[in-house]
C-alpha cells in the first residue's frame, strides 16, 4: 500500500531556553537529565515513521512518553520543534496557515477521549457540527450525518439527545463526527480510555469490523498493550518521546526490542496474538491411495507422530504411528485413518483453536483454498494457552507425547 502519512525526524521541545536540548539528545542525556539540567521537556525524540494507506498504525507507551503531543503534530496542531510530516505531497509542519487548513478540513479528522457533545442538540446535530462549521448546506449536512450514524450503528438514535445514549453509544457518536466529514486519515487520542472494559471491548471489536469496510488510514492512541495489539497492524511504542520499537503484534511480543517493551509484553495473552500459521510446522502427508509403508515413511522425514491424508488435495483424514502399527497387514491408509481431523484456516488464533486441540490429534492448518500448509500439535496450543510461555513456535521436540515420532 502507498504511504500516506510520513513523519521524518520529528523533534518537539518545550520551554527550551538554551537552543542545545537537540544536541545534548544526541549525547545520550536523558529526558529527565536535560529537563533538571535546562527546564527544557522534551516531547517528542527523533521521531520517524510511515503509514500506509489502509492501515491502522498504533502509538503505545506510558503517561507522558509523548503520544498526544505526537498525534496533534501530525494534524499541525501542533508545530514540531523541527522534522517534516507529509500527508500526501503537503508538509503540515511547513505548509503556510491556508494550506494546512485545507488539509485539514478535506484529509484528516480527530477522535478524542474526552469529546465534548453538546448536551442540548441531537446526536444527528452533534455529528454535523463540524460540517456546519464548514458551511454546509443544511440538508446536506442533515444527510451526511445519517450516513456517518448508519456507519456506526446509530441511525435510529439520530434524534435522541447525548445523555439518553450509553457511554459507549457516545463515543460511537464522537466517532461518527469525526467519520462525517469523510476524512483519509482518522486520529484518535485513547478514543475509548474513558469506557468500562466490556465496553471497551465491544468497541475495539467494532472498530476492526468497521475498518474492514471503511479501510482508512487510521492512527490510534493508547496506553493499554490488549487493545494496541488487537487493533494495530502495526504498533509503535514510545518512551520519553521516542520511538523503542515498531513492528506488527507477532513481532513485538515475540522479540521485544528492550526492558521496557518486555515489561509491557509480560502479561499479555498470547494465545490471542499468535494465529495457526504462526506456529504451525511442516506437515506430513499421503495421498488416500497411498499405502501404510509411505505413510509411515511421509511421518519419519517429517519427524512427525501423524500425517495428514489427502483427497484431491484436501484433507480427508489422519493416520497417526499408532493407528498404523496396530494396523494389519493388509490395511490401507484409508482404512486407517480417522476422518474427523481437526482442521483450523490459518488465520485462527490459538485460543480459537482450544477445541480442535481437545482432539488430541494435530491440528491442520489449511490456507484459504483448503490446502493444507501446516501442522500443529495439541501440546503446542495447551502451551500457548497456559498463559506467559515466552515459546513463539513450538519445535519438533514438542512433538506430542500421545504420538510417538517413529524411530
Ligand atoms: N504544552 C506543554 N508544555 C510543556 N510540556 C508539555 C506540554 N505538552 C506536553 N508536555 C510534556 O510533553 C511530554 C509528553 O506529553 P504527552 O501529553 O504527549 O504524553 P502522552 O503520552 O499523551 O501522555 P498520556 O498518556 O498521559 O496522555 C510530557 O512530559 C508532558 O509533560
Ligand atoms: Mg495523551
Amino acid at each position: 500500500m502507498p504511504v500516506k502519512l510520513r513523519a521524518k525526524n520529528i523533534f518537539k521541545l518545550f520551554n527550551e531556553a538554551e537552543g542545545d536540548t537537540v544536541a545534548r539528545l544526541k549525547r545520550g542525556e536523558s529526558k529527565e537529565e536535560i529537563f533538571r539540567a535546562t527546564g527544557a521537556t522534551v516531547g517528542i525524540n527523533d521521531v520517524s515513521f510511515d503509514v500506509h494507506e489502509g492501515e491502522i498504525f498504533v502509538i503505545m507507551g506510558l503517561s507522558g512518553s509523548g503520544k498526544s503531543t505526537l498525534v496533534r503534530t501530525l494534524n499541525g496542531l501542533i508545530a514540531p520543534t523541527s522534522g517534516e510530516i507529509w500527508v500526501d505531497e503537503d508538509d503540515v509542519a511547513s505548509c503556510g496557515a491556508e494550506r494546512l487548513r485545507e488539509v485539514r478540513r478535506r484529509k484528516i479528522a480527530m477522535v478524542f477521549q474526552h469529546f465534548a457533545l453538546f448536551p442540548h442538540k441531537t446526536v444527528a446535530d452533534n455529528v454535523a457540527f463540524g460540517l456546519k462549521v464548514k458551511g454546509m448546506p443544511r440538508a446536506e449536512r442533515r444527510a451526511a450525518a445519517l450516513k456517518a450514524l448508519a456507519q456506526v450503528g446509530l441511525e435510529a438514535h439520530a434524534d435522541s439527545y447525548p445523555s439518553q445514549l450509553s457511554g459507549g453509544m457516545q463515543q460511537r457518536v464522537g466517532l461518527a463526527r469525526g467519520l462525517a466529514t469523510g476524512p483519509e486519515i482518522l486520529l484518535m487520542d485513547e478514543p475509548f480510555g474513558a469506557l468500562d472494559p466490556l465496553i471497551r471491548r465491544e468497541m475495539q471489536d467494532e472498530l476492526v469490523v468497521l475498518q474492514k469496510k471503511l479501510k482508512k488510514t487510521i492512527i490510534f492512541i493508547t496506553h493499554d498493550l490488549n487493545e494496541a495489539l488487537l487493533l494495530g497492524d502495526r504498533i509503535a511504542i514510545m518512551k520519553d518521546g521516542a520511538f523503542v520499537q515498531v513492528g506488527t503484534a507477532q513481532d513485538i511480543v515475540a522479540n521485544p526490542a528492550d526492558d521496557y517493551v518486555r515489561a509491557f509484553v509480560a502479561n499479555i495473552d498470547r494465545s490471542r496474538v499468535f494465529s495457526a500459521a504462526d506456529v504451525a510446522l511442516k506437515p506430513a502427508s499421503v495421498p488416500i491411495d497411498a499405502t501404510l509403508a509411505q505413510a509411515f515413511q511421509a511421518m519419519k522425514d517429517a519427524g512427525s507422530g501423524a500425517a495428514h491424508v489427502l483427497r484431491d488435495g484436501e484433507v480427508a483424514g489422519i493416520v497417526t504411528w499408532r493407528g498404523i502399527s496396530e494396523a494389519g497387514p493388509t490395511q490401507t491408509v484409508q482404512d486407517v485413518m480417522v476422518t474427523d481431523a481437526p482442521v483450523v484456516d490459518e488465520s485462527a488464533l490459538l485460543h480459537e483453536m482450544y477445541d480442535a486441540a481437545q482432539t488430541g490429534l494435530p491440528v491442520g492448518v489449511t490456507d484459504g483454498d483448503g490446502t493444507l500448509v501446516g501442522v500443529v500439535p495439541p501440546e503446542a496450543i495447551f502451551a500457548q494457552l497456559a498463559a506467559g510461555e515466552p515459546e513463539a513456535a513450538p519445535t519438533t521436540e514438542d512433538a506430542p507425547s500421545a504420538l510417538p515420532a517413529p524411530s
